[in-house]
């Protein structure tokens, strides 16, 4: 099986030892804690599940600046996105060695993982600004993952850590959600040796349907990871359990048996485009895959990036950085001439008008007023999931 990211093996920080973990428990109520903030919670189960292999916790702003810059840590380790935990007041942790990390995202903030603090340190301005050009490409507040990236205050806690449990996706994605660990134990277990994995925040339409469907033909692949993010994402956006119905509503119908895993991971959406592709290339290869597609505007948002510069960032990245493959898709969409889903550059006899196509706004538009949308673009029963969705007025 292909190995992970930088080690031999998966290094979840995940305790599962019940008598070290009762330990730590005890231990995290007698230590001062910090909250954290979404992402640094989400940071901790990707760590957690092994994703972020082999990472051993939280960066520091020299790796931080380091990885912005150069792709690497400071220790030559290839890495795309720092993996931080920020926040605005440190006034409870001041001075302490150890400390308790409480999880924003649960009832309670319960402790989510136990920290050995190797250094608090202030971001200048001018360092999360070139941070946040480096990673997301821009420094408008408007983008939803520059947002969320500023309003996580300035202060990087840094240091190892030892997690305690996966935060709320145990329970709400149960049946879903699944650690690098056990996706890798799934591929075994299958017996798969080539394996596609296809990220995605969207209920799929059939667009995306096809692009694993020719992806799987293409690479002759043994199945196909699809890999939802069930973290958190900007408004609007599907909730991560009506996705979830959509995706497997469609795989149970219209692929074969046995050559889908349905699964997802816990982290937030950062919009990041480029970089966060090549983020989910590292954790793909960490779960098993030896292959993720990257098609149209992967990870984007708005008009921030080109449709192409999540394939493109890869070559650009140093040789042998990776041991897992890009499938780079073209724009995939419905040809009236043809009656099936096409990439744009395998038709190079079509003009736009020789495609069906509608924009998202358009299309909620429809799904709200209970509008069947064609079958050309969304499979009918996947569509009725999101109109039910819509007409609930949640959506
Ligand atoms: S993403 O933010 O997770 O990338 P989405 O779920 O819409 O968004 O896309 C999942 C994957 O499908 C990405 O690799 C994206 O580039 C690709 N994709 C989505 N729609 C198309 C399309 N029409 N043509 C080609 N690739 C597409």
């Amino acid at each position: 099986m292909i190995k992970p990211h930088g080690a031999d093996a998966l290094i979840p920080l995940l305790v599962t030892d019940t008598a070290e973990h009762e330990r730590l428990v005890a231990e995290a109520t007698t230590l001062p804690s910090m909250l954290l903030s979404s992402a640094a919670s989400a940071n901790a189960v990707m760590l957690g599940g092994g994703y972020f292999t082999p990472l051993s916790g939280y960066m520091n702003v020299a790796d931080a600046l380091s990885v912005t810059q150069k792709m690497h840590t400071v220790d030559g380790l290839f890495w795309p996105v720092p993996v931080l935990n920020m926040t605005d007041d440190v006034s409870e942790i001041e001075g302490a060695s150890r400390i308790a990390l409480r999880d924003p995202n649960v009832d309670g903030e319960p402790v989510i993982a136990i920290m050995d603090v190797d250094a608090i340190e202030e971001l200048s301005s001018q360092q999360k600004d070139t941070i946040t050009e480096q990673v997301y490409g821009t420094l408008d507040s408007s983008h939803p993952g520059v947002a969320a990236f500023r309003a996580q205050g300035s202060h990087c806690v840094s240091g190892p850590i030892q997690v305690l449990n996966l935060s709320y996706f145990e329970t709400e994605f149960s049946g879903t959600f699944q650690s690098a660990v056990e996706i890798r134990a799934d591929i075994a277990a299958r017996g798969w040796e080539k394996v596609v994995a296809f990220q995605t925040r969207n209920p799929m339409h059939l667009a995306h349907e096809e692009l694993c469907r020719i992806a799987m033909e293409r690479l002759e692949a043994d199945g196909i990871v699809i890999h939802m993010l069930l973290g958190k994402l900007k408004a609007g956006d599907i909730p991560a359990s009506v996705r979830d119905a959509c995706i497997r509503k469609m795989v149970d119908l219209y692929f074969p048996a046995n050559t889908v895993l349905v699964s997802g991971y816990g982290f937030d959406m950062l919009y990041a485009g480029p970089r966060e592709a090549v983020l989910h290339a590292i954790f793909r290869q960490n779960m098993g895959a030896t292959h993720l597609i990257v098609g149209r505007d992967h990870a984007g948002v708005g008009d921030f990036y080109g449709p192409f510069d999540a394939q493109d960032v890869f070559d650009q990245i140093p040789k042998g950085a990776l041991d897992i493959e890009i499938f780079g898709a073209d724009h995939t969409a419905w040809s009236r001439k043809l009656n099936k889903v096409v990439m744009m550059r395998e038709a190079p006899d079509h003009e736009m008008s020789d495609y069906l196509t509608l924009s998202g706004t358009r299309l909620r538009e429809m799904l709200g007023d209970g509008n069947v949308p064609p079958p050309e673009l969304i499979r009918p029963e996947v569509a009725q999931i999101l109109m039910d969705h819509y007409q609930t007025g949640t959506g």
